[in-house]
């Protein structure tokens, strides 16, 4: 085990190992096949890869994001059949209805991975962003919080389900320029490891997923370096690995978790004179 590697898990992180097929990748032993999944923010980036990669196992979807005519285009490109939910997670009576839908069509899904997310830039002086962060925190947690929601007394009834939600390194500390962004991230981490906690002994297992950089529509505006940079399916394959294995906390790729671990080991005076300048997120994107 890598110094690092051990480092990340006394200091509390689970990171994902890559090095190493795992038993199910090298044919031995029988992988979980699950055979029903949700996902939101399934229109793009990792969440459609998400898509993607579970289909090729055979599972049954639901897919919802608020771009219907996107949502259909991910869905014609797959080889299993797909409900679609043309819906904002912000919306929890939109989302409590797509749910029922489902559970009513499918049954009680066997993974629900809570993805959708929007991420821009924010400076805490202007005033202008306050209703920025205001809709950030709205999709980034209350709408993963209600993604999840639904899904736990069908799940807890049954005694299995996992309920995955997608947060992000950036939630581990406050980056300068992305305020709204690192709070709804470390917002969600917080809410995933009180409903992990909650469901404890219930048979649902809660799992909480940092990525680092992922190549997707979000980060390819961002004007900075981005270090160990995943493309969208090697990090969705990766990520619903982590899921498989209910990992309660995995950050994808392995090497961000180390990063991680150095940005939270840091006094503030250092992590300021380190981060002060970094190049920042663009402002006022399209939300
Ligand atoms: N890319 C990275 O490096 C990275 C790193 C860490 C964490 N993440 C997290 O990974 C998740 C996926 O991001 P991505 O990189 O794949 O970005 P993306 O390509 O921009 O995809 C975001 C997805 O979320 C959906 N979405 C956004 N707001 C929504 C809303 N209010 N209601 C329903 N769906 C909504 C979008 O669909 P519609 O626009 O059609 O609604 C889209 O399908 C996010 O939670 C993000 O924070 C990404």
């Amino acid at each position: 085990m890598s110094a690092g590697f051990r480092r990340s898990r006394l200091l509390g992180f689970d990171a994902t190992r890559t090095g190493t097929p795992c038993k199910a990748c090298r044919g031995e032993g029988d992988p979980p096949v699950p055979r029903c999944v949700f996902i939101t923010g399934a229109s793009s980036g990792l969440g459609a890869a998400l898509a993607a990669h579970y289909a090729r196992e055979g599972a049954t979807l639901g897919l919802v994001a608020r771009r219907a005519d996107a949502l259909q285009a991910v869905a014609a490109r797959l080889p299993t059949p797909s409900a679609l939910y043309p819906a904002d997670v912000a919306d929890r009576g939109a989302l409590r209805a797509a749910a029922d839908d489902f559970l009513g069509r499918h049954g009680v899904p066997d993974i629900v991975i809570a993805n959708a997310g929007v991420s821009v830039g924010t400076l805490g002086a202007e005033d202008e962003d306050l209703p920025v962060l205001e809709r950030v925190l709205r999709t980034n947690v209350v709408g993963l919080a209600a993604t999840l929601a639904p899904f736990v007394a069908p799940m807890r009834s049954r005694g299995t389900g996992i309920l995955a939600g997608i947060a992000s390194i950036a939630g581990l500390r406050g980056l300068p320029g992305a305020g709204a962004y690192s709070a709804s991230k470390a917002a969600a981490i917080t809410w995933l490891e009180s409903l992990r906690v909650e469901l404890r002994g219930s048979g649902v297992s809660v799992v909480t997923i940092c990525p680092g950089f992922i190549d997707t529509p979000m980060t390819r505006v961002n004007p900075y370096g981005m270090p160990f940079l995943l493309p969208a399916e090697e990090a969705a394959r990766r990520i619903a690995r982590a899921i498989d294995r209910k990992r309660s906390f995995a950050v994808v790729p392995w090497q961000m978790a180390v990063v991680g671990c150095f940005l939270r080991s840091l006094p503030n005076g250092v992590y300021d004179a380190l981060t002060a300048r970094r190049p920042r997120k663009p402002r006022k994107l399209p939300l």
